[in-house]
C-alpha cells in the first residue's frame, strides 16, 4: 500500500536531487479561449516529432537516470500512441529511466476511449492527466472545451481501467459555475488519486481577454476564493491530502514530476517553448513550431535565451518554488529575511505564513501571491 504523505517535508524535499525530463507537444484540435500556451491548431506532426528526437539525442544525460518523464502540451493525444511511445523510448535510451519512474501523460477528454487508454499504457505511460476542466455542460461551453460531462466522465473510467495513477484538472471560477460542487464530486467518484484545480485566469492576448475587455464577465476573486476552500474541504474529505497550492492527492500519488520543479531539481526539456533546469542554468526553447524544427533540421540548438541562476536569485527562487508546497521550504538566507522583514512580521501575525526553527511555510494558500510579492521584494542578505 502506499502511504508517502505529499505534505511531509522529508517526502518533498528528497525531490531536490531527482532529475526530470518534459517533453512539450504543441498541437490541439482546436484554440480554448483562455489557453495562452505555445500551442496551434494541426501542423506538421511527423516533422515536429523528428525534431523532438534529434534534440533529444543530442542532450546531455544526468548523472542519474530519469525518475519522471512528463509529456504535456497542448495535447500530446494529437499524436498516436506508438509516436509518443518512440518519444518515451528515446529518452529512457538517451538518460536512462529509473525502474520506478513516473511517466506521465497530457490528455483531452474528447482523444481517450478504452483502447486509446490501453494503448498508451502500453506505450510506456503510467500516469495519465485528463484535462476535464468541468462536469457542467454550460461551463464547459463556456470555456470552449471540445468535449462533453459524459464524455469526461467514460474517459476518466477508461483512464481508471488501464492507469495506476489518474489525475484529473479542474477550472474553477468560470463565471456563472452553479455546478462546481458537482464537478469536483463527480471527478472524485470516477476514483483519481490525484486533482489539479486552478483558478480560471484571464492571460494576455487570449479570446477571453478581448471577450472580457468588450464586457464579457470577468471571473470574480471572492467567488474563486470560495470555489477553491470548497474544493479543499471536498477533495480532504475524499482522502486527498493538499500539497500544493493547486495539487491534492492520495498519500504516495504525488506528482513526482512536479515535486522535481518545486524543488529546484534538475529537468531537461524538449519541443517548442520548453524550459528547462540544468546545471545552475535556467533556458528555454524558440516559441514558434515551424522555427523550432527549422533550428533541428539544420543542425542548430533549439534555445532561445538562458539565465544563469545563482547567489541570492537562486535563493529566493528556492523558497518561492518551495512555498507553494503545503510542506513548505528550509527557512535559508531567504526565509531567515523574510521572517526578519517588517512585512514577514505582518504576515507571521496574521498567520498568512507560519514557521518552526527550521521551515517557513504558507499557511493560507489563498494569499500565497501576496507572499511572494513580499519574498521577490527581499534585499540580499547574508543572514
Ligand atoms: C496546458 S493545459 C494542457 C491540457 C490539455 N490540453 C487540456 O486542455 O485539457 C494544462 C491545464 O492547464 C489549465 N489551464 C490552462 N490555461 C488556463 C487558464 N487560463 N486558467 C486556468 N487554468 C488553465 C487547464 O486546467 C489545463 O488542463
Ligand atoms: S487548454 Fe489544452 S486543448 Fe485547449 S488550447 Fe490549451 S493546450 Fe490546447
Amino acid at each position: 500500500m502506499r502511504t508517502e504523505r505529499p505534505d511531509a517535508p522529508a517526502v518533498v524535499d528528497a525531490y531536490a536531487d531527482r532529475v526530470a525530463a518534459y517533453v512539450h507537444i504543441p498541437f490541439c484540435r482546436r484554440l480554448c479561449p483562455y489557453c495562452d500556451f505555445a500551442v496551434q491548431v494541426g501542423g506538421d506532426l511527423d516533422g515536429y516529432v523528428g525534431a523532438l528526437l534529434v534534440e533529444i539525442a543530442a542532450d546531455d544525460p544526468f548523472a542519474r537516470p530519469l525518475d519522471a518523464i512528463y509529456v504535456g502540451g497542448g495535447t500530446p493525444t494529437s499524436l498516436a500512441a506508438v509516436r509518443l511511445g518512440e518519444i518515451v523510448a528515446a529518452l529512457a535510451e538517451r538518460f536512462g529511466l529509473a525502474p520506478d519512474a513516473e511517466v506521465s501523460i497530457e490528455a483531452n477528454p474528447e482523444d481517450l476511449d478504452p483502447g486509446t487508454a490501453g494503448d498508451l499504457r502500453e506505450a510506456g505511460f503510467n500516469r495519465i492527466s485528463l484535462g476535464v476542466q468541468s462536469l457542467d455542460p454550460a461551463v464547459l461551453r463556456a470555456l470552449g472545451r471540445a468535449h462533453d460531462p459524459d464524455q469526461a466522465v467514460a474517459a476518466l473510467a477508461a483512464c481508471r481501467q488501464a492507469f495506476p495513477t489518474v489525475n484529473a484538472d479542474l477550472i474553477f471560477g468560470t463565471p456563472g459555475d452553479a455546478g462546481w460542487e458537482s464537478s469536483v464530486r463527480g471527478v472524485l467518484d470516477s476514483g483519481i488519486d490525484h486533482l489539479s484545480v486552478y483558478a480560471l485566469t484571464v492571460e494576455r492576448g487570449t479570446a477571453l481577454s478581448r471577450a472580457v475587455a468588450s464586457g464579457a464577465p470577468a471571473p470574480d476573486p471572492d467567488d474563486q476564493a470560495d470555489a477553491y476552500l470548497l474544493a479543499q474541504s471536498v477533495a480532504e474529505a475524499a482522502g486527498l491530502v493538499r500539497y500544493e497550492t493547486s495539487n491534492y492527492a492520495l498519500p504516495g500519488y504525488a506528482c513526482a514530476y512536479n515535486l522535481i520543479t518545486w524543488a529546484q531539481g534538475e529537468y531537461a526539456a524538449f519541443g517548442n517553448g520548453a524550459h528547462r533546469h540544468r546545471g545552475g542554468v535556467r533556458s528555454w526553447n524558440i516559441r514558434r513550431v515551424d522555427r523550432y524544427v527549422e533550428r533541428l533540421q539544420t543542425g542548430a540548438s533549439a534555445v532561445s535565451n538562458q539565465e544563469h541562476l545563482v547567489g541570492w536569485d537562486r535563493e529566493v527562487e528556492r523558497v518561492l518554488l518551495g512555498l507553494r508546497r503545503a510542506a513548505g521550504v528550509a527557512t535559508g538566507r531567504a526565509g531567515a529575511a523574510l521572517l526578519a522583514s517588517p512585512a514577514g512580521e505582518r504576515l507571521l501575525a496574521a498567520g498568512v505564513i507560519a514557521a518552526d526553527d527550521h521551515r517557513l511555510w504558507v499557511a493560507q494558500p489563498l494569499l500565497g501571491d501576496e507572499v511572494a510579492r513580499e519574498v521577490l521584494a527581499l534585499a540580499p542578505s547574508e543572514c
